[in-house]
């Protein structure tokens, strides 16, 4: 895809991506304090067939933890995915970027989006864990998730409620991301929330 890089050769087993991000300085996200979170799936994810969910980076708890989506997008990710039927247990959760990027104001750390050219970097290894994968369907969650799989900047409104077809024959879906609700109150939430429900329950009647 447009902007991606060729570093070498891929690495082929979730373990060997595992152990490769976290010697990965490639872009400047990668040479902060912080860990590579590697995605997380069920035992046999490899050629599994199901769904993948993209986020953007992992937050402070992420990094703090070593796992995708266990702070409060995570949280709430969860609830959505529940209302939809849909276990996360089994599907393969990651990030488009695998480092915490962030500024540092005294002792917090403050998130900060990954760049375009951040972005179309770290693709080099969401395109490796796809190859290794295989998902059936993916979820691309936010801005970040979708410009990765897609190569391109789109517009969330525009591109949900319909799949594309990716280049190896799985399915595209994208959804505003988790944390974008959390910013939102009242009746913006609401919408925003009945929105991210209605993208979730077409994905989960697809893998039905
Ligand atoms: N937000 C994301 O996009 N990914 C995570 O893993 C956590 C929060």
């Amino acid at each position: 895809a447009a902007g991606a890089l060729e570093f070498e050769e891929r690495p082929q087993t979730l373990p060997a991506i595992d152990q490769a991000i976290h010697g990965c300085a490639k872009c400047p996200i990668g040479q902060l304090e912080n860990r590579a979170v590697m995605g997380e799936g069920p035992d046999q994810a490899e050629n599994f067939s199901g769904l993948m969910i993209v986020g953007e980076q992992p937050g402070d708890q992420e990094d703090l933890g070593g796992r995708p989506f266990i702070g409060p997008a995570g949280q709430l990710l969860d609830v959505h995915l529940q209302k939809a039927g849909i276990d996360r247990a089994t599907a393969y959760v990651t990030n488009a970027v695998k480092h915490f990027k962030y500024v540092q104001r005294g002792k917090r750390r403050i998130h900060q989006s990954p760049g375009a050219k951040e972005i179309d970097t770290c693709r080099w290894w969401l395109e490796a864990e796809r190859e290794v994968v295989k998902p059936k369907l993916v979820l691309a969650m936010g801005a970040s998730a979708a410009r990765s799989m897609l190569g391109r900047t789109v517009s969330i409104t525009r591109a949900r409620g319909e799949a594309v077809t990716l280049d190896d024959g799985s399915e595209l879906w994208i959804t505003a991301h988790p944390s974008y609700l959390l910013r939102l109150d009242g009746d913006a939430r609401m919408k925003q929330a009945a929105l991210f429900d209605a993208d979730l329950a077409a994905v989960a009647e697809r893998l039905r």
